[in-house]
């Protein structure tokens, strides 16, 4: 499916080459990729943070799940989290050769499972949407299940395998963009920006998450997530191969096995700005993922974490123009999917400054431009 028409994008020979230095604020992976590209590209590139990569990519689980995410009434998004996807296995090797550290890439693939018979219904819905679009599922059959992971509860109602859905490790993957980052010559300064106007001259970027909302007027709210990080017990082997992601007795979670026995549970979704841990939460998630995975109850939990993902109010991101702003783009608005579109993200906001690439529709900022007017929100 290529629905976002990303691929190809035309030049429309407005270059912006030459135009002066380029300042990225913000260091999460979305920030840090555009500030490696565009200074693998030539350019000056400065990047503000208090702390690089200390938001929603610390807690983030790293799937990379353009198929598992195709929700009904989404089909532009996930046209943008296909083609991003495809990206990924060049962008994990290109960048694991410019920093030297390897991310975590994993290919083994997503089984997505649904526990009782409403679970699995409304698993089977989804996935006669997800293959009209033509995207890679192959139901399974409860022995195939068994066989692809033994650790699954015999209980499971529904299961299918998604092999174009993998998984990166997030936060080896910020720590290789900052080195690539650096490598390439991005300055990197350990302070926020507050107000675009304390920008001197050339392309500013603004990629700091749900913090974009206040620096541009634009609809970024925080969505709350919680997370939990389970460690198999010394000496045990890993009970997980695939990502798995389902839903028990109702309860969406997802569970993203790490090559050293670590799994990653989540995850909430919660208007919240805050970034406390509640009891509830944990209770959810460990109930839901140990309904699918029984054994992880004898695993160590080693973390439990909130972060604040930047949503929008048609959950696709922002990339392009700031309204009324000339020399200021926006990279922000990733919601559930910042990770897998950091690869397209960072190659468009290049693109664009450098050659004056045309952007997707979907994405453009613009679109909400009414909200221009609007006071920046405190969502505090
Ligand atoms: N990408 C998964 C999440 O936001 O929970």
């Amino acid at each position: 499916m290529n629905g976002a028409g990303v691929d190809g994008a035309a030049v429309d020979g407005a270059a912006v080459n030459g135009v002066g230095p380029v300042t990225v604020i913000g260091g999460g992976p979305i920030g840090l990729a555009i500030a490696w590209r565009c200074a693998a590209a030539g350019l000056a590139v400065t990047l503000h943070d208090p702390q690089p990569g200390s938001g929603a990519g610390a807690v983030a689980a790293g799937m990379l799940s353009p198929v598992a995410e195709a929700y009904f009434g989404e089909e532009e998004l996930t046209g943008l989290l296909v083609a991003s996807a495809a990206r990924w296995p060049a962008f994990a090797a290109e960048l694991t050769a410019a920093s030297g550290i390897d991310l975590g890439h994993r290919g083994e693939g997503t089984l997505v499972v649904g526990l009782t018979r409403d679970d699995a219904a409304a698993a089977r819905r989804l996935w006669t949407y997800q293959r009209q679009l033509g995207l890679a599922l192959t139901p399974l059959d409860a022995a195939a299940l068994r066989a692809a992971e033994p650790s699954l509860t015999p209980r499971i109602g529904a299961g299918a395998l998604l092999p174009d859905d993998h998984q990166v490790d997030p936060r080896r993957l910020v720590t290789a963009l900052r080195e690539a980052a650096v490598r390439a010559g991005v300055r990197l300064v350990p302070s926020a920006v507050t107000d675009l106007d304390t920008i001197g001259a050339g392309t500013t970027v603004v990629a700091a998450g749900w913090a974009s909302g206040a620096l541009t007027g634009l609809p970024v709210r925080p969505v709350k997530g919680e997370i939990l990080r389970l460690r198999a017990p010394a000496g045990a082997a890993p009970a997980l191969r695939h990502v798995i992601r389902g839903q028990a007795d109702g309860e969406p979670v997802y569970l993203v096995p790490r090559a050293d026995g670590e799994v990653v549970v989540g995850a909430t979704v919660e208007e919240h700005a805050d970034t406390r841990v509640s009891a509830g939460a944990v209770l959810r998630l460990l109930r839901a993922a140990t309904a699918l995975v029984p054994e992880l109850a004898e695993y160590d939990l080693v973390e439990t974490a909130a972060g604040l993902r930047p949503g929008t109010p048609d959950n696709r991101p922002l990339i392009g123009e700031l309204p009324g702003r000339p020399g200021v783009l926006v990279a922000t608005g990733h919601y559930r999917h910042g990770i897998v579109l950091t690869p397209l993200t960072a190659e468009l906001i290049r693109d664009r400054i450098t050659v004056g690439a045309t952007l997707p529709d979907s994405v453009t900022p613009g679109r909400f431009a009414a909200s221009q007017t609007r006071k920046a929100q405190s969502w505090t």
